[in-house]
């Protein structure tokens, strides 16, 4: 896999002082959905907006492609598609002339066969005479996205694609973003909402205080910090565990009528086979089962207090 974007050591001090971003260093491969995972005020939309040469960097050095992001930024600019956290649309403008007029702001001849195919893709082709200000919420987000492909980028960037949009849309986006990735665009979204991260990210890089805490890929992290847990309900409450039960980590709960028992999601299912082996020949009789698995947000609170201790 080879890089895209190559971050080294970059800091930015905005003008008041603060430090929004504290010695970051990463590689973003071609081809790669990555997700910046951080809560508010993290430093995730400062990162972007230097990457995208909105704002300037104070140390260190962003390239794309092999090209400084400060020095040849309108190379990096052209590479780069932009989809803000902000809504920034003319009201007035129709679908297609917004998105008409931001390849041309790229200096791109005009291309109608890519315009209407990114148009249909987004499901905006009908709608593409239509003034921005009478679309909903979801379709303005999908005009954005449109008009960050409009000159053909090899890297999308996505600043809280779904914040704020509802469940139908989400899912929609979603599937927008797989589709881009399957034709070859890289993508680097950032969000706080962590079933996003979850559901398309192939790699995960955790943001906080400016700092990148962690980056991996998202199967990866999940199986190297997720939990599972094993919850039996018993046909008669247990006061204690049986001494052939001890080894594992097993708790009573409910007044006795129920076993809790925890392990890592790395671990093979012959653990769970001994646990439920070991009750049968207590002559433990189950009334029900049931297994539970972490969520990448559960890891993610986790990691988080964690830092602040
Ligand atoms: N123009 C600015 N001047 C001073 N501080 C800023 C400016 N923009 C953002 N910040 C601060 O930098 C930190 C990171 O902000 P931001 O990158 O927007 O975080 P995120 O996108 O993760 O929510 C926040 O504490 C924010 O208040
Ligand atoms: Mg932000």
């Amino acid at each position: 896999m080879s890089a895209i974007i190559e971050i080294k050591k970059l800091t930015k001090q905005y003008a008041d002082g603060y430090r929004a971003l504290d010695d970051i260093s990463v590689q973003i491969n071609e081809g790669e959905i990555i997700s910046l995972l951080g809560p508010n005020g993290a430093g995730k939309t400062t990162l972007i907006s230097i990457i995208c040469g909105l704002t300037t960097l104070t140390n260190g050095s962003v390239t794309i492609a092999g090209f400084d992001v400060v020095r040849d930024y309108r190379k990096t600019r052209s590479l780069i598609g932009l989809v803000p956290q902000e809504m920034t649309l003319e009201p007035f403008e129709t679908v297609l002339g917004t998105v008409n007029l931001s390849r041309g702001l790229f200096g791109k001849k005009q291309d109608r066969a890519h315009i209407e195919n990114i148009l249909r893709q987004l499901s905006l082709w009908d709608r593409r005479n239509t003034q921005i200000r009478e679309l909903s919420g979801g379709m303005k987000r999908r005009v954005l996205i449109a008009k960050a492909l409009s000159h053909e980028p090899k890297i999308l960037f996505l600043d809280e694609p779904t914040a704020g949009v509802d469940v139908d849309m989400r899912r929609d986006t979603w599937t927008v973003i797989k589709d881009l990735k399957r034709r070859g665009v890289t993508i680097v979204l950032t969000t706080h909402y962590i079933e996003e991260a979850e559901e398309i990210a192939d790699r995960v890089a955790v943001i906080n205080g400016g700092k990148i805490i962690l980056i991996e890929e998202k199967n990866e992290l999940m199986k190297r910090l997720g939990t599972k847990q094993l919850c039996v309900e018993l046909e008669k409450p247990m006061t204690d565990i049986p001494k052939s039960l001890i080894r594992f980590d097993i708790q009573i709960e409910n007044s006795g009528s129920r076993l809790l028992y925890r392990y890592d999601a790395s671990m093979k299912s012959t653990d769970v086979h001994s646990v439920l082996a070991a009750l049968a020949t207590e002559n433990i009789v189950i009334k029900d089962l049931q297994t539970y698995e972490s969520s990448l947000e559960d890891i993610f609170v986790d990691l988080v207090a964690k830092e602040k201790n």
